[in-house]
């Protein structure tokens, strides 16, 4: 078991990675008081609640568990969770823990967050995408019907417990989904790390556990490293976003249906590697190793062709995170190295998106 300290805050939130680590790592260690609330939804609930709930035993355990799926991260679902807090009398000696995906880990913070000003908070996550990715940074919150993640605040938790053990029953789409969010780290921050990727592609997609292990280390420090710099997203937050200024706009092109956040990005790392290429000196060999890693893994690269360009362009000028209504970029100079551009001509970006129609 790996033990990696985020240090923000003036904190230090420790982040277990490895099989097992909910029981070797005693979870017990980082909650102070009896009462414990467990978030989770009814998939998740049915493989792995019962063997956290044992290893809880000596503690006032109660749960709360969702139905499945995106819809139910929104102001409904917040206010079910502090209707619960509310009438079983919890105070603020309070430990919420999320064990989940993204969605779980969202709704479970945000809750936590909020219920009598805020109340300790741990993630146990159980998809790829959270573990290397939605449960560290401290961002939390729910939907809105006027777009995704709208609500929201930072909270980090006391600490955070990964364990490879959850993915064995992850279903490959989401497995894949998110081994997208971990191209990405190589891609704007390790040259070495991407080219492990794409050698060891096969064991990968094997869920081979020592190649796990070394996957979602590597991605959790690369996440923690940029957070513990920028948690407010000011400068290089923004780097993190690579693939997803079209990656956004492609999932909402498609109302957020037939295609999962990972494909979405992969295809927009692509396209913002193709911008790169032309713009920032991205050598044509590195763009290639960009291309095959994704490949190799079965991610898309290719707009669907049903979403018509203009409606891309659009959404990607509505995304919120621009500023003034300029499209923002986050390019590759080379591999391992981002910078932000805002200044792409449409024209240009609307002739991209034809060819990378598939
Ligand atoms: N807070 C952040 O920084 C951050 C970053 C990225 C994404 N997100 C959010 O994360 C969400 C997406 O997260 P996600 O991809 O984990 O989706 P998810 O939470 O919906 O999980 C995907 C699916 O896998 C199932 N599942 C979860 N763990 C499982 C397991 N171990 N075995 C079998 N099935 C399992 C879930 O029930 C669900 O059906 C989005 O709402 C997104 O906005 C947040
Ligand atoms: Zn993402």
């Amino acid at each position: 078991m790996k033990k990696i300290l985020f240090k923000i805050d003036g904190r230090k939130i420790p982040i277990f990675v490895g099989h097992n680590v909910c029981g070797k790592a005693s979870i017990s260690k980082y909650i102070d008081y009896k009462d414990i609330v467990i978030i989770t939804n009814t998939k998740i609930a049915k493989l792995h609640l019962k063997k956290l709930e044992k290893s809880l035993k000596s503690f006032n355990v109660k749960t709360l568990i969702f139905p499945d799926g995106e819809k139910y991260k929104n102001i409904s679902s917040l206010n079910k969770v502090h209707d619960f807090l509310i009438k079983s009398k919890f105070n603020r000696n309070l430990t919420v823990i999320a064990l989940g995906g993204g969605v779980i880990g969202d709704l479970a913070g945000f809750a936590s967050d909020t219920f009598l000003r805020g109340v300790n908070l741990i993630h146990i996550p159980t998809t790829l995408l959270a573990q290397v990715d939605s449960s560290i940074g401290g961002k939390t919150g729910v939907n809105h019907k006027y777009g995704k993640n709208l609500i929201g605040s930072f909270k980090h938790p006391v600490a955070i417990f990964i364990d490879i053990r959850y993915l064995k029953t992850l279903p490959q789409k989401e497995y894949i989904s998110g081994l997208s969010e971990v191209v990405k780290y190589g891609a704007i921050g390790d040259r070495a790390f991407l080219r492990w990727l794409n050698t060891n592609s096969k064991l990968i997609l094997e869920r081979d556990p020592d190649s796990l292990v070394k996957l979602i280390l590597m991605s959790v420090k690369a996440k923690v490293s940029v957070v513990q710099k920028d948690e407010k997203e000011s400068n290089i937050r923004a780097h993190l976003n690579f693939g997803h200024t079209l990656g956004h706009a492609i999932e909402s092109s498609l109302n957020y249906k037939g295609i999962s956040h990972g494909e979405a990005v992969s295809i927009g790392m692509l396209f913002a590697s193709a911008i790169s290429v032309e713009k920032s000196d991205l050598k044509i060999d590195e763009f290639n190793l960009i291309e095959n890693t994704l490949a190799n893994f079965s991610l898309p690269v290719r707009i669907p062709s049903s979403i018509p360009g203009a409606k891309i362009l659009q959404n990607m000028t509505y995304d919120k995170k621009n500023k003034k209504g300029k499209i923002n970029f986050v390019l590759l100079t080379s591999i391992g190295s981002c910078c932000l551009n805002d200044h792409i001509d449409d024209r240009y970006i609307l002739g991209l998106l034809k060819t990378f129609q598939s």
